[in-house]
């Protein structure tokens, strides 16, 4: 084993525990009316995700992971990759809306419920993604 593979590996479970994270809190989001409850979820993924979209772009990441392994799939990736500032403005959006007095409760779990899709959506596309290029695996 290389110095590069325990460094990859390393950053590879990283990326997974974070998945596995971000997957709890949004299962949590999708699950809570409550506006409190939402304001203390936003601010937990805009912390979460600044870290997990910075590991994700940084040099020597996915995109050299991709690009030694499947360099036909390095586009594909740069397009869900350029995704990640519009979810943390979304992200962003949604602490926002739960924190202002005049915001309706019921446009603020919708745009929860919007984020929870958009978010998931992301992951499962990068993760099938990773999957195939990385591992060989069908993409789903
Ligand atoms: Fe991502
Ligand atoms: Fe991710």
């Amino acid at each position: 084993m290389t110095s590069r593979d325990t460094k990859s590996g390393r950053y590879t479970a990283i990326l997974v525990q974070e998945h596995r994270h971000l997957a709890g809190e949004l299962r949590k989001l999708g699950l809570t009316c409550d506006r409190t409850e939402i304001t203390v979820i936003a601010d937990r993924l805009r912390a979460m995700l600044a870290g997990h979209f910075a590991r994700e772009e940084a040099p020597g990441g996915l995109r050299a992971a991709v690009t030694r392994s499947a360099p036909d799939m390095r586009d594909d990736l740069d397009d869900i990759m350029a995704e990640h500032s519009a979810l943390i403005e979304l992200v962003q959006e949604l602490h926002a809306q739960s924190t202002a007095s005049d915001a309706a409760d019921e446009a603020i779990v919708s745009l929860a419920a919007t984020l929870v899709c958009r978010l998931r959506d992301h992951e499962r596309r990068e993760s099938s993604l990773l999957t195939a290029a990385l591992w060989g695996g069908a993409p789903a």
